[in-house]
């Protein structure tokens, strides 16, 4: 097992989802940008990208949708995948790296989510496999969603080192893609953390 993989399994199997630093029981900015910014059919495909055990999947699952939940975490999906068992959404589970290569079966995307992901990954390498799958699973006009720290944002987070995002850094990597809306927005965790994030919404042309 890769030391990474380990180290969100060890952080997953010890803390309960409501003790998790990140949690966020309401998800509010990001269904706004969803509600807002995305004209998405009923039966839309979505991606998760380093779902973790987030309370958003549960939520958007409500509707008949098709969601491809990814994360590097066994655990994490385990858990996930018990709490989503009356969904009437239909659920592929993809346990893997998200920078390495996704299978194109996973494709034709409507929608892909990131919340506090992508900032984990700091090789060129690993930043570019990462975009390469989300420009390839996205249809002609499908959405991408990112609410990731800020430069203002912790440089550090799960015990892990933080590449932090302004919104110039998210539209270098996505250059054909339109920029629909950006915020930053102000995160406070139940133990009264505040965490500066930049939520961005992108889509790809039709
Ligand atoms: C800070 S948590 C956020 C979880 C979830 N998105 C949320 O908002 O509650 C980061 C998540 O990304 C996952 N993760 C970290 N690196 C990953 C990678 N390279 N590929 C896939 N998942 C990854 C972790 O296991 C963890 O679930």
């Amino acid at each position: 097992m890769s030391n990474i993989k380990q180290h969100w399994n060890d952080i997953f199997d010890n803390t309960q989802t409501e003790d998790l630093g990140w949690f966020d029981a309401e998800n509010s900015q990001i269904k706004d940008f969803i509600s807002r910014g995305c004209w998405l059919r009923e039966d839309a495909k979505i991606f998760f990208a380093g779902a973790g055990t987030s309370s958003l999947v549960k939520d958007l699952s409500a509707q008949k949708r098709q969601l491809v939940i990814n994360d590097i975490s066994s655990i994490a999906l385990e858990r996930l995948k018990i709490e989503l068992k009356a969904s009437k959404s239909s659920c592929h589970w993809i346990c893997q790296d998200v920078s390495r290569p996704i299978s194109e079966q996973f494709g034709n995307l409507d929608l892909w989510i990131d919340r506090a992901v992508l900032h984990f990954l700091h090789d060129e390498s690993d930043i570019q496999g990462y975009f390469d799958n989300l420009t390839g699973l996205l249809k002609p006009g499908g959405y991408a969603l990112f609410a990731e720290f800020s430069k203002q944002g912790a440089a550090k987070c799960a015990g892990l080192p933080i590449n932090r995002y302004d919104l110039a850094m998210l539209q270098q990597r996505l250059p054909e893609f339109s920029l629909v809306e950006h915020d930053e927005f102000l995160f406070t965790s139940r133990t009264g953390l505040e965490r500066p994030y930049i939520i961005a919404l992108f889509q790809k042309p039709a």
